[in-house]
């Protein structure tokens, strides 16, 4: 049976027993948090402060705000980047659905840009194309831990006048040349949701070395004042401005996880390099790259499947045997998933043109100017969102090298078994199952 396949009655590869669930929790974690239930603030107190000094030491930056999710940080780039009603920001076509709509929540238009077909961030190559008169900034979102080439990137920006905005949310500790994500561009967001590799259940950060950045999006983020909580206030909203702030238990429990980050850090590119060097050669796998410029954190392990050798081209041929091949998967003992399968500009919010009724914000005037969702843009995005499996979780800390060569093994197994899989098979079982 070593051979037959999970799904099919066979030994999975992968000893689930052995896989430790992510987020690991130790005595640091339980520690601070208790310590904050007992702290007489429990809104805005000596975690939340501590918890952004740390953060800025740890990554580099001159300023830091804690928030209660990556998508609060992503919207305060915006405005802290002086984006308005009717501007245009540039956004890869395929990335989490809030790296778009925060573009929308300040009523400016999203401006999709296709991706490059190996490092599935968006291509450099295509930005130039996609500037119009009203484009403000660019959303470089450094996709599964990747970081895109920034140097060409801010390049353009530079020659355009326009800012750059990471959307950090999956990379942290990820670099470029050396460089962290989050200190990249002008401004950044990180997120700290249950599964990023830094977790808090769910949190983000704002980050800048930019004064004046911060100012705008400090004000965005609570209630439009200028004080901070813990400064003098007057509650007097100068702006418009949301409730996005976090609490001292989530950010005792983001210090605990932020304490341990370098050890998560290294063991995720211990095992996502196991993988790339030992999965090299299997038949039908395409694997992900890291250029020269990155240092990878592995947040999603990117396993393609090869159609044009496999001999399927039909699109919905593809996406049903790519899914069955991630339950194969999943039947093994990976965590495999499918992370994104609608690329953004096939996302209803965006094709209907209507975020705040009546057309808002594409019935500014002039400002559909220009403005092409069609599907045809964006051909590598839909290429991708086909063929993708993501592994995440199975490789993250404190699960070492025993686990990566069992998911090593896992994936062999499937992909050497790709020529005869049949997927209705695959859906037979699930069905079954679902019956049972
Ligand atoms: C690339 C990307 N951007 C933005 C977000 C939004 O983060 P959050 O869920 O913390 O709002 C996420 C994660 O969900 C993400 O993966």
């Amino acid at each position: 049976m070593a051979d037959t396949l999970a799904i099919f009655g066979g030994t999975p590869a992968v000893d689930v027993s052995k896989v430790v669930n992510w987020p690991p929790i130790d005595e640091i974690d339980e520690k601070m948090v208790l310590d904050a239930l007992h702290q007489p603030n429990q809104a805005r107190g000596v975690h939340n402060m501590a918890l952004e000094k740390e953060f800025c030491q740890w990554n580099g930056n001159d300023y830091a705000l804690f928030t209660n999710s990556g998508t609060a940080a992503l919207h305060m780039c915006l405005v802290g980047c002086g984006v308005g009603a009717g501007d245009h920001v540039l956004v890869t076509a395929y990335t989490w659905s809030s790296s778009a709509t925060c573009i929308l929540h300040h009523d400016a238009i999203p401006i999709f840009v296709d991706i490059d077909p190996e490092t599935f961030l968006m291509d450099p190559d295509k930005i130039e194309a996609a500037i119009t008169p009203r484009t403000k900034a660019i959303i470089v979102v450094q996709l599964h831990g990747l970081c895109n080439d920034m140097d060409k990137i801010n390049a353009i920006a530079k020659k355009h006048n326009l800012k750059v905005i990471e959307d950090a949310c999956q990379a942290h500790g990820a670099m470029y040349k050396g460089r962290k994500a989050g200190t990249l561009g002008d401004c950044a967001a990180f997120s700290f949701n249950q599964n990023k590799c830094l977790c808090c259940g769910e949190g983000g950060m704002f980050v800048t070395n930019n004064e004046e950045i911060y100012k705008g999006a400090a004000k965005l983020w609570s209630f439009g004042e200028v004080a901070r909580p813990e400064e003098n206030r007057d509650y007097h909203a100068y702006a418009l401005g949301w409730m996005y702030r976090n609490n001292e238990i989530t950010a005792a429990y983001a210090r605990a996880q932020l304490s341990k980050y370098d050890f998560y850090f290294n063991t995720l590119r211990e095992n996502g390099e196991y993988l790339l060097k030992n999965l090299a050669g299997t038949p039908y796998l395409l694997l992900p790259y890291e250029p020269e410029w990155a240092t990878h954190n592995w947040y999603n392990f990117n396993l393609r499947i090869d159609f044009a050798k496999l001999g399927i081209s039909e699109p919905a041929a593809q996406e049903k045997f790519r899914d069955a091949v991630a339950a194969c998967l999943r039947d093994e003992g990976l965590r495999a998933s499918v992370w994104q399968r609608f690329i953004l500009p096939d996302m209803t919010v965006f094709k209907a043109k209507n975020a705040y009724g009546g057309g808002y914000p594409w019935s500014i005037p002039g400002a559909d100017e220009g403005v092409d969702y069609s599907l045809e843009k964006f051909p590598n995005a839909l290429e991708y969102s086909r063929k993708h499996i993501s592994v995440v979780q199975t490789l993250r800390a404190p699960n070492g090298l025993d686990i990566a060569e069992q998911a090593v093994q896992g994936i062999k197994k499937v992909f050497n078994s790709l020529d005869t899989l049949d997927p209705d098979k695959v859906f037979e079982v699930l069905e079954a199952r679902k019956n049972k």
